[in-house]
């Protein structure tokens, strides 16, 4: 698998103000990039990890970007789509990314099964046999995080869409289900707040400063070797990938 790539963020058009509709796919697409950024971080420094300290640490980075892909897919099957799929004129919205998500989906549960395997059964760390399973699943994956953008794109002339709504009820639930532990500090140290001249860094990741600086100060720091892969630093500035 080759460095997936990220997407653009920006979905306004030059000139105009921003839509509702671009303002949903733009923070979709911001949440899509700390997936593909996350991955692109354990495909590159997979190799190269060979302590035992650092295995372990590895495997927590691994196993909290799970939690996020998971965690983002299950609000929008309970979520998200069902409300877009209610609102919207054409049919097949909740489907059609369902049945994504489904293609990857075994993928992905090989993926936890080998980190459960080294991180709670002691099992030897292969980073062959991950990149292995990596490699079963990352396309499609890849494929789907743009596919969802450009239906979402696609949808800004249907005027029976309230994009406020279907926005913030994904915000509020995301906020209320999230991990403080592993998911919000991954998303802390992989939203690269320079991405596209820093156009993006005061709404996303979506919190005021003092909660940003609370998961600083008290969540960051209780998994503070996890976050040594991350391709950001806790500030959102981006940095090197030390075992890349
Ligand atoms: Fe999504």
């Amino acid at each position: 698998m080759s460095s997936p790539t990220l997407l653009d963020s920006n979905h306004k058009p030059q000139g105009a103000p921003e839509s509702k509709a671009s303002k949903n796919a733009s923070e979709m697409a911001l949440v899509h990039n700390v997936v593909l950024r996350g991955l692109n971080c354990i495909y590159l420094q997979a190799p190269n990890v060979t302590d035992p300290k650092d295995i372990a640490d590895f495997m927590l980075f691994c196993d909290a970007w799970s939690c996020v892909l998971h965690s983002h897919h299950l609000t929008e099957e309970t979520v998200y789509f069902p409300l877009l799929e209610g609102q919207c004129q054409e049919k097949g919205v909740m489907s059609r990314n369902h049945a994504e998500h489904e293609a990857f989906l075994p993928g992905l549960l090989r993926f936890d099964a080998f980190v459960s395997r080294v991180k709670d059964s002691g099992e030897p760390y292969d980073a062959a046999e991950l990149i292995k399973i990596i490699d079963t699943f990352g396309g499609a994956l890849e494929r789907h995080l743009h596919h969802e953008i450009e239906g979402l794109v696609g949808l800004e002339k249907d005027q029976s869409i309230d994009w406020d709504l279907v926005g913030k009820s994904m915000a509020q639930h995301s906020k209320k289900v999230a991990d403080r532990v592993r998911e919000v500090p991954f998303i802390i140290t992989n939203s690269d707040m320079t991405y596209e001249s820093g156009i993006h860094g005061v709404r996303f990741p979506p919190f005021p400063w003092f909660v940003h600086q609370i998961f600083r100060w008290v969540y960051v720091p209780q998994l503070q070797g996890a976050w040594r892969f991350s391709s950001c630093d806790d500030y959102g500035l981006p940095k090197e990938l030390p075992f890349a």
